[in-house]
Parts: C-alpha cells; structure tokens; sequence
C-alpha cells in the first residue's frame, strides 16, 4: 500500500521543541507549566520557525579528497584529533606518527588531555542565551591503530594475527588507544563569525576508557555487573564506542555506547569454563562477542577485556552515559534504565504530560527501536530534580504492524508475563542488561541497522535511519544472526531485501503523545539512486533496487543518498542527515537535507561531501542556525602512518586526521536558506 500521508499540519507540539524550549530557558523566559499548550508560547520562538525555505545550490557527489560545500559557504577546522584542550600539554605532531611519536613514553598520558580521535555526536551546550560560549560535547568512537601506530597492519592483520602481535609488542599502545576514545568536551566562543575552541578552559575534560563512571538505574549493584574489581556493581572504569549521542531538557549530555563487543575477546575459551553461568554465555553470544581473539586487542594489556577472565565485564558497557557539561567535576552515570544494547543514540524529548520520552535505535542487522518513557516528570524550574530523571520509567520496543500501525512494547519483568524466570530473567536487572534478548521474547520487529532515531522539533514526528542491511533476503527466509533465527525477508517496515543502502521511517505517536505507546508509522524514504528508473512515488511498486523520496517524483532535483546514520534538524524543521558508507555513486560521504512538509516533502539535496575515506557524524547547528558542526570520521581509512590515503585537513603531506568542523554561510545567514 502506498502510505504516503502529503503535507499533514504542523501539530504545534511547541513542548515538544527542544531546541527552542531551551533557549527560552536560557533566556530567562517563563515557560512553566508543561500543561500550557502551544498557542500561549507561539509569539517567543516565532523568530525561530522563519526560515523553513531552502534556498541553496545543492553539490554533485564527489570522490576528491576535500570538504566540499555549495556556493556561498566556507568551513573551518574547529578542532583536530590529538590537539592538546590543556595549556600545560603539548599537542599531537602528526608529523611524527611514522616516527612513533605514540609508542613515547608520554603518549598515553598526552592523549589523556588531546581531543580524542575519530570523532562522532556532536551536541552544543551554549553557557547564555547569546550563545557564542559553550561547551562542545564530542564523542570519539574508536581508534583506527593503523593510522597512529607505525607498522600496525590495521583490521587486515586479524586474518594472520599480526595486529595482535603487534599489540602484544607494543602494549603501550593499548593505553594510548584507550586515552583516544570515550569523550571530549571542550568550550568554544565565537569571535566575528568564527568558532575557536578555548585552550585551558576549566570546562575541558576527556572521558576515557579508564575514567571512573557511576552506574544508576535499576542494574546498579546487580549481581551481572559485579567485578573483581568492583564487588558491589557500582562503578565502572570508562566508556567506549561512543557513537552518536543526545542532549537532556536540563542541559546534560547522553553519549551512546555501540560496538562494545569488538573489545572483549576469548568467549571460546569462557564457553569452556564449567563454573560460569550459561546464561552469561548465552547474553555474550547474543551480543556477538568474539570467539577469540577480538577487533582491538586490549586484553593483551588489560585482562578486563578478557572474557575468560572477567566474563562480567561486558555488562558493564553498551549503555546511554549522561555527563554534565557545565559540571567539570561531576562524575559521569550510566543510566541502565534505558536498556543496554548498542547504542546508536539518545533523543530526549518531552512529553505534552511533562515525561521525559527518549527515543533510541540499536545499531546491528536485525536490531530493534526503543523508546524509555521515564515516570516523573521533568521540572523546567529546578535543574537538580532532572538529575536522576532517566533513572526511573520503562524501557519499550517498537513491533511495526503491516497496517502501518505500531506498538511499543514494555520490556518489564513479571513473573506472570513473558520475561519471567523461566525466560532466564530474574529481575528487572536482568532484562534491562538483556535487553536484545526480551525484546526478540516480546516479538519486536527486526529492522536494518536502527541508527539515529530522532523527533522534528516542529512537527514533533520520529524519523529513524536505518543505515542498510546486506542479511536482509531477497525472497522470505530465516538467517541466524546473533544467536537466534530471524525472518530475514523483507516485511512492511523493511521493505527491500538485500538492503545495499538503508532506509528511514517516519513515526507519529498517537494523539501527538510522546507517551503513547501506540503510533503510525510509514516508509519516509527508500536510499538509492533515484535516476535510471529505479524512482517510485507508490511503495506497492517496491523491490530491490527501488529508490523513494516520501513521494517525490522528480528524479531530475533529488541528490541520490545511501547509508543514512545521524540526523539532525534545523529550526524550521528541516532533516538533515549525515551518511556511513556505500553512496549510490561510489562517492564519499556527506551531508543532505530535505523539507519533511510542504510540497518539497522529501525532495533532498545534497549540501556537503567529505574526504576520501571519511563518514560524516554530528549534525549539529548553532541555536542561531548559524552554523553546522560535523565530525569528519577516519579520513584516510584503509591506509597507514606510512600511506596516506587522505590528506585532509592539512594538505599535501600531512596525514590525515579526523575533525570536527564549524561550516558558515559567506554572508552570515542561516545555514541551508
Ligand atoms: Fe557508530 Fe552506528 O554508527
Ligand atoms: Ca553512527
Ligand atoms: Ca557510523
């Protein structure tokens, strides 16, 4: 069926506008109580929904090993893997990577106060309501070791082993590595129109994978999450894989732990030990563990990482982590609350009835969307009894109905229901660190890659990108895949098999309520190459290969995409999305946008393309639009300290390193307009 719903009205969910409703708080404007509804609070963020057209040329995809923007735009490098956010440590010098520079005996140490590499989330958090002060809030996802260490055979040396002989030879590196990634927060100001970051701010801080981190919620202290280490559950060293992230109503920062599983190594050898819970086995092969040794090696040099010897360890990662950026000393918190899988992301967004709803997709073939609805209700007058907001409420996942209906599930224990002892959960604990695992006992749907999930501030509907999927079959099938047998053909919500460049979906919760757990929901767009015919405006015409545009029919005025990853919006409601892979072209990645209504619904134009070998994350703008943050991720992937596949930012000779940019308009408007 075609479920194209053209053009519905704005519902003028005005509460449900994060980015305004903070600057209105920020701007000491009143917006108690939550019960108002819109109309009263039309008149203060008016200013801000003015500029819904686009206006710019859109740019052809490329493979040059440059930024590229439409006319009328310029970008600048705001901060670079390896510069140093403290005045008492020296930067990174890249030209002595080959040298090995990294292996020093400083370098950990060093990484511990440079930004991190590879870059992900972005999320702004301005300190007034003029907003040219703030602190940046970075993820950095992983290391890529081959482009820090001399002589590191990258991901190929897995097949012969030599990248964990290197490791073992150089286990100095593992520190270094670890220093690299988790978090970076760093203030930055805007000085006649351009962003720098403040060295020495009291507001920069890294988060690393030793840094020590609380755990809250409902599986603090559970007995899954106790170590050697840690005999009571409380407290965990670090975090890592954080991809992509979000931003609470009380001005925190939500980092998203992913791909947790490519640390641990050994579960052959944990499978063989007769003491350990099957049942920890089990969880670990669901996650995907790896059978020996693991994509990163850390257990050469620290035995956490290893699953024979601390098989609880894992437990512990693959949370949403909430960090207070206005608080350098305030300890992080993972919030286990909100499930523990691989995170993509986190969007908080509030409720008309003052709950805190936030939306999150896990990122894995056949992975599921969640929604964690908290029980009390936020308070936009007092920030500390925000606090501890995400550690109270329930966890759902969404099951999508072939009659573009939707449920979303609880994943609740009950002794009665479905994740009961008998299903191996013994508490609420439990399902919460298992949540892959109810979430297929609840029946949910499994989709293609569930990455950003995310609500128009205008509109307040859920957009999901779901980045591809090479399992899904063609024809109706079962493939095993984390340890259980999935239907893998295509079904309404992921319509095409052999999914080569993903898809996203457009939620409306019932009544407009971010509560309701209950939606509709449709295809919003099929990524692909929308020339040679493979456009359609009926999804009853779908196969492999089709391209949709939430209905757009012009192929001639589409900019083709593939593997969409994060989102972001602009104040008019725009979506803007940011790709991690394959383009339909073989081009590099880059930046798109497209209107969500009106009668340019869908009609996306590419605004940015990336450098050789980089995915493109981030997508945050400045509350005055102004400006666009984007992370460029792993330039120069595939190459070495001694290969340089990009030379991006720095130019001939230089190697590449990941970034984060701030791109303005030339004559200073809104960016897109
Ligand atoms: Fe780290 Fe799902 O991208
Ligand atoms: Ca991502
Ligand atoms: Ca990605």
């Amino acid at each position: 069926m075609n479920r194209r719903t053209p053009d519905a009205p704005l519902f003028q969910d005005l509460l449900a506008q994060r980015l305004s409703r903070r600057q209105l708080l920020e701007a000491g404007i009143a917006i108690a109580p939550l019960a108002v509804t819109g109309s009263a609070l039309l008149s203060a963020p008016a200013a801000l929904a003015k500029h819904a057209a686009l206006g710019f040329k859109p740019i052809r995809g490329s493979k040059a090993d440059a930024v590229i923007l439409p006319p009328g735009y310029s970008y600048d490098v705001l901060i670079r893997w390896g510069e140093s956010l403290s005045s008492s440590t020296s930067s990174l010098d890249a030209a002595k990577l080959n040298d090995g520079v990294l292996l020093g005996p400083k370098a950990a140490e060093q990484q511990r106060m440079q930004f991190g590499q590879n870059c992900d989330a972005i999320h702004f958090f301005p300190f007034d309501s003029n907003a040219d002060r703030g602190v940046l809030c970075v993820n950095n996802e992983y290391t890529d070791d081959a482009l820090m260490f001399p002589g590191h055979p990258g991901l190929r040396g897995m097949a012969d082993g030599s990248s964990r002989a290197y490791m073992k030879a150089h286990p100095q590196a593992v520190s270094v590595a670890k220093a690299a990634q988790g978090v970076s927060l760093v203030e930055i100001r805007r000085a006649r129109g351009r962003w720098e970051f403040v060295q020495g701010s009291k507001f920069n801080r890294r988060i690393t994978a030793d840094t020590p981190i609380d755990i809250g919620g409902p599986a603090r202290g559970s007995a899954l999450l106790r170590t050697k280490a840690d005999p009571d559950g409380v407290r965990v060293f670090g975090t890592m894989s954080n991809c992509a992230g979000g931003e609470t109503p009380w001005g925190t920062y939500l980092t998203a732990e992913e791909n947790i599983q490519d640390y641990f190594a050994n579960l052959e050898q944990l499978k063989a030990r007769a003491d350990v819970d099957p049942f920890i086995i089990e969880s670990h092969r669901r996650f995907r563990m790896w059978k020996a040794q693991s994509l990163y090696n850390w257990d050469v040099a620290d035995p956490r990482f290893d699953l024979a010897t601390t098989p609880t360890e894992p437990f512990r990662f693959g949370w949403i982590v909430e960090i207070d950026p206005h608080d350098p000393a305030r300890t992080p918190i993972k919030r286990t609350a909100l499930g523990r899988f691989a995170h993509e992301g986190a969007s908080p967004v509030i409720a008309q009835n003052g709950r805190v709803a936030v939306y999150m997709g896990d990122d894995d073939k056949f992975e599921y969307v969640y929604k964690f609805i908290s029980t009390a209700r936020f308070d936009a007058d007092n920030r500390a009894a925000n606090r501890n907001l995400l550690d109270q409420g329930t966890l759902h996942v969404a099951r999508f109905d072939a009659s573009g209906k939707g449920q979303w599930l609880p994943l609740v224990f009950d002794p009665k229901g479905p994740l009961n002892a008998a299903a191996g959960f013994r508490d609420q604990a439990d399902v919460l660190i298992k949540a892959r695992m109810a979430a297929y006992l609840l029946g949910a749907t499994p989709m293609d890659r569930p990455e950003d999930v995310e609500a128009n501030p205008t509109t307040g509907r859920i957009y999901i990108a779901c980045t591809r999927n090479d399992s899904r079959t063609v024809a109706p099938g079962t493939v095993t895949y984390g340890g259980r047998a999935i239907d893998s053909g295509p079904d309404a919500a992921n319509p095409r098999g052999a999914n080569a460049f993903g898809h996203i979906i457009e939620i409306r919760e019932a009544g407009d309520d971010h509560t309701a757990l209950e939606f509709s929901w449709e295809v919003f767009l099929l990524a692909g190459n929308p020339a040679e015919g493979r456009l359609i405006t009926d999804l009853h015409e779908v196969k492999t290969g089709s391209a949709y545009y939430a209905g757009y029919g012009n192929a001639d005025r589409l900019s083709p995409i593939g593997s969409p990853d994060n989102i972001g919006f602009d104040n008019a409601g725009n979506l803007w999305l940011v790709t991690d892979g394959t383009q339909p072209n073989g081009d590099n990645d880059g930046c798109w946008v497209c209107p969500t209504t009106g009668p340019n619904r869908g009609r996306l134009q590419q605004f940015m393309s990336g450098p050789v070998g980089a995915e493109i994350c981030g997508c945050q703008f400045s509350p005055d639009n102004q400006t666009l943050f984007l992370s460029v991720q792993h330039p120069g992937e595939g190459g070495s300290t001694a290969d340089h596949r990009s030379h991006w930012p720095d130019g001939t000779g230089k190697a590449p390193r990941a970034s984060v940019i701030a791109i303005r308009k030339d004559d200073g408007g809104v960016i897109g307009s």
